[in-house]
């Protein structure tokens, strides 16, 4: 079975799980938008998708940077509202992490760590960075093991870049959409060519 790997580059997520609930957006260096990749790569209408896997790198202290992987097959209990999502982000963050992934709930692991970490656990498979300045994704050949980055709402920083920079640039067209959207339209893209 392939599996779709997302990560999404969070510059101000925080790292540990002191954020409020009720006010999720501003206590949490806009934790929101990671999650609502998470919804977007994993959730679809009464289900969940199984062959993803999705990456936040949180890079906002307290806590940061840390990794959480969400891995489809595995997980249970991931539902659609930020809410729900966001308390149980909060219950992983909360858990003290080692250097390596390690599965905190199911299907929930998480470490301490950046992009290097992330880059070691999806090993050699082709890699995609999604800019709005890339080459047209309809014109692209796509990988359905691929690995797609994304960045946040400020976008990539430029180490990441320069990290990245030999991974081709996808774009979806000219317009700078929010992160979650961009993960739909990735999805429904693989989607398209492969059932
Ligand atoms: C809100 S956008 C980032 C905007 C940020 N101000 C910038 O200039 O990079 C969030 C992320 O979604 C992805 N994205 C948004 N629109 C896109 C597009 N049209 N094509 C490809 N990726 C896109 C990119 O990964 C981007 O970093």
């Amino acid at each position: 079975m392939s599996v779709r790997r997302f990560v999404i580059i969070g510059q101000t997520a925080l790292g540990s799980g002191e954020f409020s609930l009720d006010d999720l957006a501003s206590s949490s260096g806009r934790l929101d938008v990671l999650l609502r990749c998470v919804r977007a790569a994993l959730l679809v209408s009464h289900g969940l998708r199984r062959e993803v896997l999705v990456y936040l790198v949180l890079r906002g202290d307290p806590g940061a940077p840390r990794v959480v992987r969400i891995d489809g097959r595995s997980a249970k209990f991931l539902r659609p509202d930020e809410r729900s999502l966001a308390t149980l982000l909060r219950k992983t963050l909360a858990v003290g992490a080692g250097r390596e992934l390690e599965e905190v709930r199911p299907g929930l692991s998480l470490c301490d760590g950046d992009l290097e970490k992330v880059l070691e656990d999806v090993g050699d498979g082709p890699r995609y960075v999604l800019d709005e300045r890339g080459e047209d994704v309809r014109t692209c050949a796509l990988s359905e093991d691929g690995v797609f980055f994304f960045g946040d709402h400020l976008g990539f920083d430029d180490a990441t870049l320069v990290r990245l920079q030999d991974c081709p640039r996808l774009s979806l067209g000219p317009v700078s959409l929010h992160s979650e959207d961009a993960v739909t339209l990735v999805s429904n893209e693989l989607d398209r060519r492969t059932t």
